[in-house]
């Protein structure tokens, strides 16, 4: 099979969108960063040219591998794609964690895009056979879930989901090409959270059971702990400021239900009324903690 991946479309310029373009981008792949709001997309592409300043200035690249990194990267609206001129290689859809806005972008994308593109979801939840149904069945030979870990240029491994119809020389290619470029790739059966994401709810569940309700003392407590005694490198409460209370939230309503509501993935009121609140975490400067930068 052709799977050569010179020019790859990352789809949603938030989180995880970002700093999947930025590690394609550091990888030597063309990436087109892009978002229904064009002006988040170039937000995105100066955080990302700012990182990368940073990590000069720590010895991490040369100024001239930046310069060769920025040349790899670009930032437009969802809008300005030109599937005619520039079709790329392969998509990553990275915006939110809604199986009707991901269905309606996939079945738009299926009818402009050429055969040759390879449609993924970076969803952290959503049943990739369900995602799948929007596209034609040729499509779905070339779909299937690509799930990275935030923050996206560090975290080694990625999650490779194949679909039902996903052609399995895909899936080794793509394994191939991830273990190439320093990732570590895992594949996976298309069922609640994959791998990470479902062993990991009672690693939030449980935490916000010992505290019960609102306890800034009992939060850093349990992170604490976490941290020196478990061995993680983050507290639960740490981790969901991180990725993005309301994100872990859906992922919590979405496993919970495909496990038919078990009580071990039950989502917990305090994590609705953090987001019902507006407190993401850092993306809002305000979760369980408060964050300056
Ligand atoms: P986010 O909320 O930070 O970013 C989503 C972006 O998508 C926003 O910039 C929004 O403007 C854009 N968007 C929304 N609808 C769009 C559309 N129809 N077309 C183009 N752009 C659109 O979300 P985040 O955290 O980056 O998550 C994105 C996906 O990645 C979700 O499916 C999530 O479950 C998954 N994920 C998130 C992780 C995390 O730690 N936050 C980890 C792994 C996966």
């Amino acid at each position: 099979m052709d799977g050569t991946i010179k020019h790859a479309l990352v789809i949603g310029a938030g989180t995880m969108g970002k700093g999947i373009a930025q590690w394609l981008a550091q990888s030597g792949v063309r990436a087109t960063l892009c978002d229904l709001r064009g002006e988040v997309a170039t937000s995105a592409h100066k955080d990302i040219e700012l990182s990368w300043q940073k990590l000069v200035q720590k010895g991490k690249f040369t100024a001239e591998q930046v310069d060769a990194m920025g040349e790899n990267l670009n930032a437009i609206a969802l809008s300005d794609i030109d599937a005619e001129n520039d079709a790329p290689d392969l998509i990553i859809e990275a915006i939110v964690e809604s199986l009707e806005a991901k269905n309606k972008l996939f079945s738009e994308l299926d009818q402009s895009m050429p055969e040759k593109t390879i449609f993924a979801s970076n969803t952290s939840s959503i049943p990739i056979a369900r995602l799948a149904l929007a596209v034609s069945h040729k499509r779905r030979e070339r779909f299937l879930g690509l799930h990275f870990f935030n923050p996206a240029p560090i975290m080694k491994l990625v999650e490779i989901i194949k679909g039902p119809g996903t052609k399995s020389e895909l899936i080794s290619h793509l394994y191939l090409w991830f273990q190439g470029k320093g990732k570590k790739p895992a594949i996976c059966a298309d069922s609640p959270g994959f791998i990470v994401n479902r062993v990991a709810r009672n690693f939030y569940g449980e935490a916000f059971r010992v505290i019960k309700h609102e306890h800034p003392g009992k939060v850093k407590a349990v992170d604490e702990i976490m941290r020196s005694c478990g061995g993680f490198r983050m507290g639960p409460f740490e981790l969901m400021d991180l990725i993005g209370i309301d994100i872990n939230y859906d992922v919590t309503q979405s496993v919970w239900r495909d496990f038919f509501l078990d009580p071990r993935f039950a989502p917990h009121p305090l994590q609705r009324k953090m987001v019902e609140s507006g407190r993401l975490g850092k993306k809002t400067k305000q979760g369980f903690y408060h964050h300056d930068d």
